[in-house]
Order: C-alpha cells, then sequence, then structure tokens
C-alpha cells in the first residue's frame, strides 16, 4: 500500500428481494456454498452475513480483465428473508448496508416484496443494483457455466435474445411505475440517476462476473469517505441467538475498527467478549480469533448478552473511559425512539423484537391516515407487568387498553392476566397486520 493511500474496509452489500427470487442461491453461488438447500421449506427466516474476500472476487471476474481496479479487501454480503413476514429483518439488513443488490425474477418481475425492499432501500438513500435472476429459464437458454453475461448473451438464440428483450423492457417499465430508472448495466450512460440491471443466474453462475465487479467499481468509486478504514469502533448488532452449548450469543456487523477478546463491551447490555468468530465465506469455519479488523461479521460470545437488543450500536470501553457516560449514549438510541411515544398518557402499548422493528411500527402508527397514538413501548416477549401497565387505560380509553405484540410471544400467564383484566392483546407478525386488526376492534366496541 503506497504512503498517504487511504486504506478502504469492506463494503457492506445487502441482498434484497421477493421471496424465491433467488437471493440466498445467488449468494450461494457467489460463495460456493450450498445453505439454500439446507434452509426449511427452501424459506429464509433469518437475516445472516458472510464475508468474501477480494482474491475470491478477483478469481470470479477475472474474464473482465478488471485485476488492477479492486481496492477494498473483500465484500460483506447480507442475507434477508423476502417473505412478507420478515419485513423487520429487511429492514435491518437495509439500515447496515452501504449498497445492495435488489434480486428480481426475470420470469415474474416486480413484486410486493420487491417494491417494499425499493422503498426501505430509497428511504435509506441506498444505492443498489438490480440481479434480473434466472435468466436460465428462458426457453431454449444455453448454459455457459460462470461466464460474464455479455459473453453468455451472444450464444443465446435469437429467440432466446428477443424473450430476453421483451421481459427486460417489461421490468424497466414496472420500475419506471416506482418512480425509478433502471438500464441494462451495459446500456447505462448515467449510473447514479438510473440503475443497473445485470442479468444472473444463480443456478448456472452467469452475470455474476459483471454484478460483482460493477458492485465493487460502484463502490470504490462513489463511496471513498464511506468506505475509509476508521479505527474507531463501530458496531451494530445483527442477530441475538441462542445457541447449544454456548447461551445467548450476538452475531455483530463490525463496520470500523478492531474488537479483541476480552474487551469491555456496552450496549443495552454490558459484559466483556469471551469469544470472536469471524462469519467466513464457508459457515463458520476457522474458530476463534484474538481479534478482528473491520469490516466483518462477528459471532461473539460472552455472559449476559440475553438482554442485547438487535438493531443497536455496541460500545468498546476504553481504559479512560466512563461507562456510565457510554450507558447514557446507548440511552440515547433509545430516546430516539421514545421520542416518537404521545406525551398526551393516552394510547395503546406498542411491543417489538428490536428497536428496529419497533420504530417501523411507531412509525407506521403515525403515518396518515393511521392515527393511533402509543403511551408505552417494549421490547422482547410481553410479560405481566406490560400487561398491568397497558391495563390502566381502561378507565380513560377502553379501546387503548390494548398493546400491540409484533413478531414477539405473550407469555402465558400475560395472557391469562390479560383477559381478566380486560386488556387485549393483538399479535401480529407482519405489522400492516395490526391496523387491519385494531380498526375492527374499535368499530366493534364503538357499537
Ligand atoms: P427467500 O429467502 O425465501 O425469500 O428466497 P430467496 O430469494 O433466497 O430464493 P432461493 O435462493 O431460496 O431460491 C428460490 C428457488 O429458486 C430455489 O428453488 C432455487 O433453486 C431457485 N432459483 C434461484 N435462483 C435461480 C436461478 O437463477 N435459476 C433457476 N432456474 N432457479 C433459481
Ligand atoms: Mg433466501
Ligand atoms: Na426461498
Amino acid at each position: 500500500e503506497k504512503e498517504g493511500e487511504k486504506t478502504l474496509r469492506s463494503p457492506i452489500c445487502c441482498i434484497m428481494g421477493h421471496v424465491d427470487s433467488g437471493k440466498t442461491k445467488l449468494l450461494d453461488c457467489i460463495r460456493s456454498t450450498t445453505v439454500q438447500e439446507g434452509e426449511a421449506g427452501g424459506i429464509t427466516q433469518q437475516i445472516s452475513a458472510s464475508y468474501i474476500p477480494v482474491e475470491h472476487i478477483r478469481e470470479r471476474t477475472k474474464e473482465l480483465k478488471a485485476d488492477a481496479k479492486l481496492n477494498v479487501p473483500g465484500l460483506l454480503v447480507i442475507d434477508t428473508p423476502g417473505h412478507e413476514a420478515f419485513n423487520n429483518l429487511r429492514s435491518r439488513g437495509s439500515g447496515l448496508c452501504d449498497i445492495a443488490i435488489l434480486v428480481v425474477d426475470i420470469m415474474h418481475g416486480l413484486k410486493p416484496q420487491t417494491i417494499e425492499s425499493i422503498n426501505l432501500l430509497r428511504m435509506r438513500k441506498t444505492e443498489f443494483i438490480v440481479a434480473l435472476n434466472k435468466v436460465d429459464r428462458l426457453y431454449g437458454w444455453k448454459t455457459c457455466r460462470n461466464a460474464p453475461i455479455g459473453k453468455a448473451m451472444k450464444q443465446q438464440s435469437k429467440d432466446v435474445q428477443h424473450e430476453f428483450d421483451h421481459r427486460v423492457t417489461q421490468i424497466i417499465t414496472q420500475f419506471k411505475e416506482q418512480g425509478l430508472n433502471t438500464e441494462l448495466y451495459n446500456k447505462n450512460k448515467e449510473r447514479g440517476e438510473t440503475y443497473s440491471i445485470v442479468p444472473t443466474s444463480a443456478i448456472s453462475g452467469e452475470g455474476i462476473p459483471e454484478l460483482l465487479l460493477l458492485l465493487i467499481q460502484w463502490a470504490q468509486k462513489t463511496m471513498v469517505k464511506k468506505l475509509t478504514y476508521n479505527s474507531e469502533v463501530q458496531c451494530t448488532v445483527l442477530e441475538v441467538k441462542v445457541i447449544q452449548g454456548c447461551g445467548t450469543t450476538i452475531d455483530v456487523v463490525l463496520v470500523n475498527g478492531v474488537l479483541h477478546e476480552g474487551d469491555e463491551i456496552v450496549g443495552p447490555i454490558h459484559t466483556t467478549i469471551r469469544s470472536l468468530t469471524p462469519h467466513l465465506m464457508k459457515e463458520l469455519g476457522g474458530g476463534a480469533y484474538k481479534e478482528i479488523k473491520a469490516a466483518q461479521v462477528i459471532k461473539i460470545t460472552a455472559q449476559n448478552l440475553e438482554h442485547a437488543v438487535a438493531g443497536t450500536a455496541l460500545y468498546v470501553v476504553k481504559p479512560d473511559d466512563d461507562v456510565e457516560e457510554i450507558k447514557e449514549l446507548v440511552m440515547d438510541d433509545m430516546r430516539n425512539v421514545m421520542s416518537r411515544i404521545d406525551k398526551s398518557g393516552e394510547g395503546v402499548y406498542a411491543h417489538a423484537s428490536t428497536l428496529g422493528s419497533l420504530e417501523a411500527l411507531l412509525k407506521l402508527l403515525k403515518t396518515p391516515p393511521v392515527s393511533i397514538p402509543v403511551c408505552g413501548i417494549g421490547i422482547g416477549p410481553v410479560h405481566k407487568k406490560d400487561v398491568m401497565k397497558a391495563s390502566v387505560m381502561r378507565e380513560k380509553k377502553k379501546e387503548f387498553a390494548t398493546i400491540l405484540a409484533f413478531d414477539v410471544k405473550v407469555a402465558p400467564e400475560a395472557q391469562e392476566f390479560a383477559d381478566n383484566l380486560g386488556v387485549k392483546i393483538f399479535i401480529a407478525d407482519t405489522i400492516y397486520h395490526f391496523l387491519d386488526q385494531f380498526k375492527a376492534y374499535v368499530d366493534n366496541l364503538k357499537e
């Protein structure tokens, strides 16, 4: 590395799109893994991430002869579920990434969760590239395994090329209807205003070279400042998971800085890192590390991780730091969410699994024409004490003696308690279902 030249960290790339468009398969194809085949019902139900080293990307893109232009150490990819129930995970993934791949099935075009993904990316002003996947399903497609799509297209018959052109034109129109300009990557002269489409097959690998190269080149060209490595630790909890033999563990995205074994960490939790394991290309291989440098996705084991909250920041305590001050910082994140709560003291209770999903829920409840005031919030399962708090509303406004439980469990004794006290608990795994449920309930009370 040259003197004065800035070191770039790996860009973080989120893969989004409608259910079964081929997000996981595409990742499998890039990593040479078989994760998708092992998924229950072939459906992704969690958020996961892995690191692809630049050597691997260089190998996959060598036919494009772009060797010298790759300056990042690798690419961190976050896979998200496409099923509608997992809006919160898509939201979390899109909130963490620098850049995204939006996967669209060439046979089906834009679908509800494609549009939801577009809106999430737009809201956060995240750049993305469209992978127009499953080109091998065009009738008569001639397989050109792992070839650049430019080369593969030339091998196809006139009929295949016609069908391809026809479908691409239709899909570009569908994007237009969403207010987005898109164009095939090799015809796109206005990158930035017009999003590029790269045709791919996750089964036979055509188009993967262009997809990877475009992604890296775009990130390197437009995000130098954002991608310049910074030694100040910047770390977010991706997921909290119970693993047999390890207890509760957390997966974190380390965006900047270095984490060490033995580091004292503060989030809503306060503990010391027992072990650090990076999520590498081939599952969790290689065991624990003494220290890991950003950008990486890391599994952390430690005590007291039960109260970690996905979507929140983790801070590392340095020798001169005041732990109480750091705890205040953590509370600031929480307060941002709290500020959405109604000061009138009248409203429903909103419960969600993560800070991010709670935010999404609170936002939706305030988006016209909906206007449901919220007077209290909770993260994690609904317990008796939560029911107790919600029951206070009974005397003021009966319809607000309600808990909206989004993607969280309700303890059986809490449900029983609620039934006895006349508190209504709505359980939904997609945010939108609450609105219908709540409206029907209020209408019913008025009659
Ligand atoms: P969710 O995570 O559940 O939203 O789905 P996904 O977008 O990750 O799709 P997944 O990788 O599970 O693929 C869905 C199905 O499409 C599987 O049966 C894949 O084998 C198939 N598939 C994915 N990509 C391709 C492709 O490029 N060509 C063909 N022919 N099939 C594909
Ligand atoms: Mg998947
Ligand atoms: Na699937």
